[in-house]
């Protein structure tokens, strides 16, 4: 069964017709469904059995505690950017030692619970944080696990926002500078080599770069060995792209025989720090049309007012990127025109989609499709807008994981008194 589709002319998720869900959970809301995170997972999985490899879940994609303990439960590790995330994962009661850490500007006190619940690998971007990391292990009395992230200078090809290995990137280091660090972490007690690092961007869309990115750290993997230092894995990131449109897929296959190839020949162990690709396609925001504002001639546009907004989605306005629109109740389609289906927020960025040809009318319920990575994660308060609520379906049911925000969870930590007069 596909994740989302329609029977009787009314989506649903997981089986589920979505307006029963609308019912009891309003708009906007966030649908998720588990069976397809579990598939995709299985999809990966599928493609690297004749390696020894392990899938770290980038949090970030979708950090809700659901979704989190799903992924522990098929056996995933976590790939965390910060103390909050790893504080979700220790909520879920993931074992530390299946989590690692990336990111730029990691901070003393993020290292430090990181080293005393004893995480598997530090992800590390720069000299810098190498020095910090080595002072809080000296002062903890502990011995921290490292990879060094290599920034490898290949173009793969997305969204310049979401390019993380090129030169002007603000992520990992060169390899000279890698093999430096690497020399200064071997004779270190408070360092334990165990890895390279490398993530290169995110929706990325062709094999080619990733390739290219593997052949570099292997090669650095090669070089170290030379000089007496030995890791024991690759951690090649993440970035497999997923179809939001009619794009060429991303050829996992593909990848996945490269990655078993390469690997096979070094006996390396092989990490993958996926997001996107686990979740993207396993979510809508659903949000309902308050108004529909219509253009007075024929090529200005007509907008369709919803009650979702960028605060819910801000792929569009930040990226201006693609998610298809579709109707939940597909019934009475009037004459379609074209839309650009916009929130209420106060900026003309706030779009969720431009150029739709859709049969609307008011209080239509609309699907925008592929948003279960980097959608909630990406939403704010602006405009003193609740985030919106989220729902997972599984076995033929639905339950609430994250009930929809009040104003009184936005206000609570203001600290404004009335005055008395
Ligand atoms: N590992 C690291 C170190 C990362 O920075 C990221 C994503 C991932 C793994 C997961 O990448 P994925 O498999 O999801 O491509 N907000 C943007 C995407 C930002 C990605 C940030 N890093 C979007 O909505 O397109």
């Amino acid at each position: 069964m596909k994740a989302f589709d329609y029977q009787n002319d009314i989506l649903c998720a997981g089986g589920i017709p979505v307006p029963e869900i609308v019912a009891k959970v309003g708009t906007p809301v966030y649908i998720y469904s588990a069976e397809h995170f579990r598939n995709q997972y299985k999809t990966l999985q599928d493609t690297l059995t004749s390696i020894d490899s392990e899938i770290f879940y980038s949090v970030k994609a979708n950090s809700n505690l659901d979704v989190l303990a799903l992924f522990k439960k098929l056996g995933a590790g976590f790939d965390i950017v910060s103390g909050g995330e790893l504080q979700r994962t220790i909520a879920v009661g993931c074992d530390p030692k299946k989590v690692i850490f990336s990111g730029v500007g990691k901070l003393a006190e993020e290292i430090d619970l990181a080293l005393k619940v004893g995480i598997g690998c530090f992800n590390v971007e720069s000299g810098s944080e190498l020095d910090r990391i080595i002072e809080r292990a000296i002062i903890l009395g502990k011995q921290a696990p490292i990879s060094i992230r290599v920034n490898p200078n290949i173009d793969p090809r997305t969204h310049p926002y979401i390019s993380t290995g090129l030169k002007e990137n603000k992520f990992g280091v060169s390899t000279s500078q890698a093999m430096d660090l690497y020399r200064i972490s071997k004779n270190n007690p408070h360092i334990n080599i165990v890895g390279i690092d490398c993530h290169i961007g995110s929706q990325i869309m062709e094999v080619a770069p990733l390739e290219e990115s593997l052949t570099n750290l292997l090669g650095l993997a090669e070089t170290l060995r030379n000089e007496g230092i030995e890791v024991q894995h690759i951690d090649i990131g993440g970035g497999i792209g997923v179809r939001y449109r009619d794009e060429p897929a991303f050829d996992l296959k593909n990848y996945g025989e490269i990655l078993q190839k390469k690997l096979a020949e070094t006996g390396l162990r092989l990490l993958l720090e996926p997001g996107r690709f686990l979740v993207a396609n396993g979510g809508v925001l659903i949000t309902r049309v308050e108004y529909l504002k219509h253009a007075e001639s024929e090529n200005e546009t007509n907008f369709a007012i919803v009650d979702g907004a960028m605060t819910d989605l801000l792929r569009p306005s930040l990226y201006n990127a693609w998610h298809n629109v579709q109707k939940v109740e597909q019934v009475n389609q009037k004459q379609a025109k074209q839309w650009d289906v916009v929130g209420a927020v106060c900026e003309s960025s706030d779009f969720l989609a431009k150029k739709r040809v859709l049969s609307l009318v008011a209080d239509d319920l609309l699907a925008i499709m592929s948003a279960g990575a980097y959608g909630i994660g990406l939403s704010s308060n602006y405009n003193s807008r609740p985030r919106p609520a989220e729902v997972l379906v599984d076995g033929g049911q639905f339950k609430i994981i994250r009930r929809r925000e009040n104003t009184r969870d936005q206000l609570r930590l203001e600290t404004y008194q009335a005055e008395n007069n």
